[in-house]
C-alpha cells in the first residue's frame, strides 16, 4: 500500500450519505455562492477536472459560456450525489464524464488536465493532504488548481466550531469545520498562490469561506507565500 492511500483510522471506509444528499438539493445554492461559483466555472478551457461535484451545482455555471475545446471530467465517491450529478448535466447540457472516484486516488495520468475546480469539498475528504497531492500530479504544469471552501476561524468561533465538529461531522456528510485548509495550499511546495480572499459571507459555524487559484509550478518547486487564514 502506497502512503498515498492510507487515510486517517477514524475516517469511514464508504462515502455514502443518503439523507445527506438529499437535504443538500433543498438548500437554496443562493445568490451568495453565484459570484463565486462563476468565479471557479470562469473562461475555462481544455481537459477541467472537478472534485466532488455532489449533486452538480456547478455545472450549470460552467455550460453558461464554456469554451468550444471543454472537456469536463468530475469524481465523485458519493452514488447519491453521482446520480443527482447526472441529472443536473443533463439537464444544463453539459457533457460530464462522470466517475466513481475520491480525490485521493485519481483515476487519471500525470500532467492531464488544464485546470481543477473544488468547491467546498476540502472540509469533507477523508485525507487532504493525499488529495491535494493528486491535484498536483493531475495537473499540468502552470496550470491552475481553482477552489472555494470554507476553513476554521480563530478565537471564540474556533472554540465553538471544535465544540461543534463531531455533531456537525455525522449531520453533514463527513464535512469538517476546523480543516486549516489554506495554510496546507499555499505551503505546497508544487504551487505558486495566484490569488487569495477570504470571503465576508458565510454563516457561523461556516465560517470563513476563502476562495483562490493556485498556479501548478512549472518545475513543482511553488512559492507558498502567503499567511494561514
Ligand atoms: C459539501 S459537498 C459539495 C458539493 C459541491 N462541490 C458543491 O459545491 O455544492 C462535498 C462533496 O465532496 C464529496 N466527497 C467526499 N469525500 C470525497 C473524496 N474523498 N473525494 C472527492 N469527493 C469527496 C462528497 O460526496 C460531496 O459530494
Amino acid at each position: 500500500m502506497t502512503e498515498r492511500s492510507v487515510r486517517p483510522a477514524a475516517e469511514p471506509d464508504d462515502v455514502n450519505h443518503p439523507v445527506f444528499a438529499a437535504l443538500y438539493d433543498l438548500l437554496p445554492d443562493s445568490v451568495l455562492l453565484r459570484p463565486h461559483r462563476e468565479y471557479l466555472a470562469r473562461d475555462l478551457s481544455g481537459r477541467v477536472l472537478e472534485i466532488g461535484p455532489g449533486s452538480g451545482a456547478m455545472f450549470p455555471y460552467v455550460a453558461d459560456g464554456a469554451a468550444a475545446d471543454l472537456e469536463y471530467h468530475a469524481i465523485e465517491p458519493d452514488p447519491n450525489m453521482r446520480t443527482r450529478a447526472a441529472k443536473t448535466a443533463r439537464e444544463a447540457g453539459l457533457t460530464v464524464d462522470l466517475r466513481d472516484a475520491r480525490a485521493e486516488s485519481l483515476p487519471y495520468p500525470d500532467d492531464s488536465f488544464d485546470a481543477v475546480v473544488s468547491a467546498l469539498v476540502f472540509c469533507t475528504v477523508q485525507d487532504p493532504d493525499a488529495a491535494l497531492s493528486e491535484i498536483t500530479r493531475v495537473l499540468r504544469p502552470d496550470s491552475e488548481f481553482r477552489f472555494l471552501e470554507h476553513v476554521g476561524n480563530d478565537g471564540w468561533r474556533r472554540t465553538g466550531q471544535n465544540l461543534l465538529n463531531p455533531l456537525w461531522k455525522r449531520a453533514s456528510g463527513g464535512c469538517h469545520l476546523t480543516r486549516d485548509t489554506i495554510s496546507r495550499f499555499v505551503a505546497h511546495d508544487a504551487f505558486d498562490v495566484e490569488e487569495i480572499e477570504r470571503l465576508e459571507f458565510g454563516f457561523f459555524p461556516v465560517t470563513p469561506v476563502v476562495r483562490g487559484t493556485l498556479r501548478r509550478e512549472r518545475d513543482g518547486l511553488g512559492l507558498g507565500s502567503a499567511g494561514p487564514l
